[in-house]
């Protein structure tokens, strides 16, 4: 297997270096020709312009050659039609399949996958359409109105994030809740918000084992007990979405309550099956099809399309680039929609945890940098908190800014203003304001020359910061699904470059197991060895809840 950086491409890109570090993005878009309409494309009606990058026609030749080199093509296919990919695990990847509105079969291991996912969502249909319409009642015979998922990282980022940013869309028949984390002020505050006889759990987990989860599960089942005195009431108001039947019985999930989660769907990339569940609740069903709609028309296009139109693979090789060239370590999203302000967060999981990898495929480590750190923000309240280190700060961070033509909730001018901002700051990171520029202003404004001297330093904006701009019709399931699809397979294309394994997570495991070991120590006379820090910290903790004397 040939390795990255032996590669051709990866050698004339090492090349094109130092002239192209030299290079301002102001002398770029002052060279004859359109930026804009060479370096931006339309798929399924979200607009990508990534014009703003130090991109030229000798680096795209050598960015895409590199997927040539590193077998992009064979690893697309291979991850559509169902072949083990996730080497570690020896699983298929096919949260795609969980999308396929097609319909035409995705074999895995000789057996096509799509009439037991089709059985799923028929299923997902009639408990949503039930809850929805009052008919699927407590134990005291009252309709459902509150549903709460307990479920942590890919069982909660995904159905969050998008319920959020999707509320324009939901009727409010039901109300939904999450709980992820461990911090008990978490599931009191939402469980002293409902009521115990209309409330549906929803105890989300994979593996079933998470024990964030667990023990939230736990808490709410003995709540929900206290409160009705009768086992019974576990089969209104409980049901699971996990890939390990065994211990969601033990828990005491009715087994017709319990939807299927496959192996071969990683669990940030989940939410495309019942863990979608919290979202068809709120949004209702036809809409929750939307999004998969939106996905799939994403998946045709990253599958079918040449890789030089090919939205996810070209946003793929621009960060490539950007941290080959600008040895950016990081990566801010900056949706100009305050509904998508948990998007951020969803693909840093989806990025972080697939990305963050230090050895190929072969278990060698890998001397190149690999994913980067994901963050973001709301845009506009970004803009009054860190963009003053986007703009002028030490260290260089490669921008994507999303916005919408049209406003989901349209009020008076607010989205005009809102989107103004968004392709002001895009503007100004790429163009940055030079000395001559700050000088004249301050001149202009009646100052002397030494006062200029003083305070032009601190006004100049180098500049030379790249950015894409992701531009939706308007925010809506269809759409949302559709970006996310794209985000997802940027992060499979980048993986397949770096050769790393992008669909396991072994990274989250360490700190798990010690957790465990710990979690004992604080509540027992259990002692392990520890590091002079850790034991302190345990002992520290320890002693602080003895009851004191004073
Ligand atoms: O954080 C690690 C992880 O394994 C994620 O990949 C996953 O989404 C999350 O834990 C929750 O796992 P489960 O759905 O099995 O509870």
């Amino acid at each position: 297997m040939l390795k990255l950086n032996q590669s051709y491409h990866w050698g004339q890109l090492q090349q094109l270096l130092p002239r192209y570090r030299q290079q301002h993005l102001r002398e770029l878009f002052a060279e004859p020709g359109n930026r804009f309409e060479r370096y931006s494309l339309e798929v399924d009606n979200i607009l990508l312009d990534y014009s703003k990058n130090c991109i030229t026609e000798p680096i795209l030749t050598h960015l895409f050659g590199l997927t040539r080199d590193m077998n992009l093509p064979a690893a697309v296919e291979a991850m559509f039609s169902g072949e083990l990919i996730n080497k570690t695990e020896q699983r298929a990847v096919l949260h795609t399949a969980l999308r396929n509105r097609s319909n035409v079969p995705v074999m895995v291991n000789q057996t096509d996958v799509m009439p037991a996912i089709n059985t799923e969502l028929q299923r997902m249909r009639l408990l949503v359409e039930q809850v929805r319409n009052g008919d699927w009642v407590g134990y005291s015979g009252k309709p459902i109105t509150d549903v709460v998922n307990i479920g942590i990282g890919g069982s909660n980022l995904g159905p969050r994030m998008v319920t959020e940013a999707l509320r324009a869309y939901a009727d409010d028949r039901i109300r939904v809740h999450f709980i992820s984390n461990v911090d008990g002020a978490d599931i009191s505050r939402v469980l002293a918000s409902i009521s115990p006889g209309q409330v549906l759990f929803i105890v989300a987990s994979k593996t079933f084992t998470t024990t964030e989860t667990m023990l939230n599960a736990h808490t709410a089942r003995n709540w929900l007990l206290a409160a009705t005195g009768e086992q019974i009431a576990l089969k209104h108001h409980f049901i699971a979405v996990s890939s390990n039947r065994p211990l969601a019985k033990a828990f005491g999930i009715a087994p017709e309550n319990i939807f299927t989660l496959w192996d071969w769907v990683g669990g940030r990339y989940s939410f495309w099956s019942a863990i979608g569940l919290p979202i068809a609740i709120y949004l209702g069903f036809a809409q929750f099809e939307a999004l998969l709609s939106g996905a799939h028309a994403m998946d045709q296009h990253f599958r079918y399309q040449p890789l030089e139109k090919n939205a996810p693979v070209i946003l793929a090789l621009v960060g490539i680039w950007n941290s080959l060239l600008l040895k950016a370590q990081s990566q801010v999203i900056l949706p100009y929609d305050a509904s998508l302000a948990s998007f951020p967060a969803y693909i840093q999981q989806a990025d972080m945890e697939s990305n963050g990898k230090h050895v190929d495929r072969q278990g060698q480590p890998v001397d190149y940098a690999t994913g980067p750190i994901i963050w973001g923000h709301s845009g506009m309240d970004g803009q009054h908190a860190f963009y003053q280190f986007l703009h002028q700060g030490k260290v260089l961070v490669p921008t994507d800014f999303i916005g919408s033509v049209a406003s989901s909730v349209p009020l008076g001018n607010h989205h005009e203003q809102l989107i103004s901002n968004c392709f002001a700051q895009s503007e100004a990171l790429m163009n940055g304001l030079s000395e001559v520029e700050v000088s004249a202003q301050l001149k202009a404004q009646g100052m002397d020359a030494t006062a200029i001297a003083k305070l032009a330093p601190h006004k100049i904006h180098a500049g030379n910061r790249p950015s894409n701009t992701l531009l939706l019709q308007r925010l809506e399931p269809r759409s949302l699904g559709a970006l996310i699809a794209l985000y997802e397979h940027k992060i499979m294309v980048q993986g397949v470059l770096w050769d790393i394994c992008s669909f396991d997570q072994w990274g989250v495991a360490l700190g798990k197991t010690l957790a465990q070991a710990i979690l004992a120590e604080l509540t027992s006379t259990t002692c392990h060895r520890h590091d002079d820090s850790t034991r302190g910290l345990i002992d520290y903790f320890k002693a602080a809840r003895q009851p004191r004397d004073d």
